[in-house]
């Protein structure tokens, strides 16, 4: 009997240092059949594909290819939005909002044109802001709507406590929540080690993580991206993992529990604002958000995030 395999396909928006990543960390890791970049620059586009596409025979089959007309992300599944103004050094994503909602009032209408049943992915900042923009201007149901939130800034706590304890990351379980942002906070209230939650864990050389090690870890993941800034101008590598992580999800139909930023309804007091919590991602996009036990600090710092990023939106009339 003949297999008719669908081929799935991923496109991305923005042919940037993290465009550019997103599509290099895909490949590698063989997330879509096809994956296709578009910019306004034609000349950038076309070098960021060719570069790519030499590289085609190292990578687990797959197709790439680029245009600055947006006519090429026709038919799309997954389209993660890469373009806008980056940070610049002592700037706070939160001042990129006017520019960047803007550019995606713009292009989400023109996108879903050419790829009416895509999930939209969100990876430009401020990534919860533009959630909710994309969510006005897609008219989108709130399950297609995602953004990359702190996939990423989970990945770096979960790298820290791993080196501070001297075990392996994907054995530590703990999330950032919140903004994707100055506000984000670690949910220690409910970190692990393997099943030992954090509070209990003792390592066999006896290092433990007290209140300054804590302390001094969520301020580190706060300022890792400040930090990255100011030596080359911007993040790329670990932001396109971490978005790549989020499209598998979705182009595998995992039900994959990820850190997203989405619609919030009423987790703990909080509504009306796309923030991080765990979600559950499949082929939809968010399956749904979890209910995740927090502590009433916690539930405070959710709730000052939520204000953050509400104020950030009204004032781009949002
Ligand atoms: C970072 C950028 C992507 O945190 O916001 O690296």
């Amino acid at each position: 009997m003949a297999v008719s395999l669908r081929r799935s396909k991923l496109a991305i928006v923005g042919a940037g240092s993290v465009g550019a990543t997103l599509a290099y960390a895909s490949l590698i890791k063989g997330v879509a059949h096809d994956i296709v970049l578009y910019d306004v620059s034609r000349a950038k586009v076309t070098a960021e594909v060719l570069d790519l596409r030499h590289g085609l025979q190292f990578c687990p089959p797959a197709d790439i290819d680029g245009s600055d007309d947006i006519a090429v992300c026709a038919g799309a599944d997954v389209i993660a939005i890469t373009a806008g103004a980056k940070q610049k050094p002592g700037q706070t994503r939160l001042e990129l909002a006017e520019v960047n909602v803007g550019i995606c009032r713009d292009l989400i209408p023109r996108l879903l044109e050419v790829a009416p049943d895509c999930v939209l992915l969100l990876v430009t900042n401020p990534v919860d802001v533009l959630t909710m923009a994309a969510l006005e201007f897609s008219g989108l149901g709130k399950s297609r709507v995602l953004g990359s939130g702190t996939v990423l800034d989970s990945a770096r706590l979960r790298q820290l406590i791993a080196s501070s304890l001297g075990v392996a990351s994907q054995s530590v379980h703990a999330w950032i929540a919140g903004e994707h942002g100055d506000t984000e906070f670690p949910v220690w209230s409910s970190a692990s080690i393997g099943t030992v939650p954090i509070a209990d864990f003792v390592s066999p050389d006896g290092l433990r993580l007290d209140d300054v090690a804590r302390e001094r870890i969520g301020r580190d993941v706060v300022t890792a991206a400040e930090q990255i800034i100011r030596g080359k101008g911007a993040t790329n590598y670990a932001v396109g993992l971490a978005a790549t992580r989020v499209i598998e999800a979705i182009l595998r139909d995992e039900k994959a529990a990820l850190p997203i930023s989405s619609l919030i309804e009423g987790q703990h007091g909080v509504s009306d604002v796309c923030l991080s919590l765990p979600s559950l991602v499949d082929k939809n996009g968010v399956m749904g958000v979890l209910d995740v036990p927090m502590s009433e600090r916690e539930i405070g710092l959710f709730q000052a995030s939520a204000d953050a990023v509400k104020a950030v939106a009204r004032s781009v009339g949002l």
